[in-house]
């Protein structure tokens, strides 16, 4: 076989066979084909697609380049879910604790924020402590003992998409969904859960910019995480306005922790109670989406929910009294409050703008290697539909950068402030199953 004809076919819009698509990624993890070639590869697909039979193969291909994790010791479900990207999502933190209060076993890893999307291992290593680096044993023990732990992805899991991914950043063909689908179930399905629940948003601080793609998404990856045997679920939720307050890794962790103590924002604990009940129902620990619900609602109001998390902030070495009192985390140097320039309705806050200033007030990465400031990001005080006065608090920035001053002019110009009454806009707009 020579890759070059492979190129050759998938240019004339013709389909790979499993053994094509088997030489095509082992041949790229060993080396043996080189990135120009690759890259062509990843040129033709983005024009001319794949079949769903491809991207079941192209997933299995990537999922076994690699290590896989058994979690078969735990007993019970392993329920995993994955978000698409977005700024303040901070769902898991939340979540995690929730559905583990209720007997399912989050055994979760997760990655790190680029641009103006966050990321839940920095988020978690903004606590004093916090240890993301067990190895698969303490890992597994400390699920079975507490049901939840996060960690980062180890190195050895989908070397194939490390190197793709790679490769489409620098290509230009980030942007396909049999790339996306098979580069995010890969590593889904590496990960060893019995079930998967996506959270595929759409919207400014999105990957898919709008409901259509981020539907079709979603669909072919509860496909192929069925195809895998996986109970696969997706839910399509907004990304026009950043979730919930918070933006910012410290900052978003005294969101999480207000959550779970019952006072945190509507829309974020709306959308860990609505996912929670999925991944309850995945989990055969309810019968029905309201039981799920009144259960997760009993672990938040009654506090074992906030218990939970504590425990699995102890177990990673996280110091607790950061979040037994939360004031304890720094402040950053200088903080700058944002107001409104009139009176009206809120009727933008733009997620992109919002996600790309805290990025630039050091709360976030533009490339890979740079260094975070755990502190630093924005606090918004208002979401779209609310009504503000002229000179009223739109968001406080906190930065350890002193020239902040064009980054207000940014966070101020995410929102849009109207005459005519806003309603606030859905949050959960679709879910998806087999
Ligand atoms: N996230 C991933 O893990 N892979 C993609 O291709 C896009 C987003």
């Amino acid at each position: 076989m020579r890759f070059i004809d492979l190129i050759g076919k998938k240019r004339n819009g013709q389909e790979l066979t499993k053994e094509e698509i088997h030489f095509f990624i082992e041949g790229y993890v060993k080396g043996d084909i080189p990135d120009y070639q690759v890259s062509a590869m990843l040129m033709a697909i983005i024009f001319k697609g794949m079949t769903k039979q491809e991207i079941f193969d192209l997933t299995e291909e990537m999922l076994n380049s690699g290590e896989t994790i058994d979690l078969s010791e735990i007993e019970g479900y392993k329920v995993d879910k994955h978000s698409t990207g977005g700024v303040g999502d901070k769902t898991s933190l939340v979540l995690g604790p929730m559905v583990a209060a209720c007997g399912a076993k989050f055994a979760k890893m997760s990655g790190r924020g680029l641009g103006h999307t966050g990321g839940t291992l920095d988020k978690l290593e903004s606590i004093p402590g916090f240890n993301i680096s067990l190895d698969r044993k303490e890992f597994i023990e400390q699920v079975k003992r507490i049901g939840i732990s996060i960690i980062g992805q180890t190195g050895s899991l989908v070397p194939a998409d490390k190197k793709l991914y790679a490769l489409r950043d620098v290509t230009n063909t980030v942007d396909s969904i049999p790339l996306i689908a098979s580069s995010i179930m890969s590593k889904k399905l590496a990960s060893g859960s019995n079930t998967i629940l996506l959270d595929v948003k759409f919207g400014d601080g999105a990957f898919m910019k709008n409901i259509e793609d981020a539907t079709k998404l979603a669909k072919m990856m509860v496909e192929i995480g069925n195809y895998f045997g996986r109970d696969t679920r997706a839910e399509i939720t907004s990304m026009e306005e950043p979730l919930g307050l918070a933006v910012g890794n410290n900052l978003e962790v005294k969101e999480v922790v207000d959550t779970l103590l019952g006072h945190g924002p509507e829309d974020l604990t709306n959308i860990c109670l609505h996912s929670g009940s999925t991944m309850l129902l995945q989990a055969k620990l309810a019968n029905s989406f309201e039981e799920a619900h009144r259960m997760l609602k009993e672990k938040l109001d009654d506090g074992t929910a906030y218990k939970v998390f504590l425990e699995f902030v102890k177990a990673q070495n996280g110091d607790i009294s950061y979040i037994e009192d939360t004031s304890k985390f720094p402040l950053a140097l200088y903080r700058e409050k944002v107001y409104a320039p009139r009176s009206g309705y809120i009727s933008k806050c733009n997620a992109l703008t919002i996600g790309l200033a805290a990025m630039k007030l050091g709360g976030g990465r533009e490339r890979k290697e740079d260094t975070i400031d755990m502190s630093s990001g924005i606090v918004l005080k208002h979401k779209v539909g609310e009504f503000v006065n002229k000179g009223d608090e739109l968001a406080t920035l906190y930065t350890e950068r002193p020239k902040y001053e064009p980054i207000v002019k940014e966070i101020l110009g995410a929102f849009e402030i109207v005459d005519e009454k806003v309603e606030k806009p859905r949050l959960i707009l679709d879910t998806i199953e087999a």
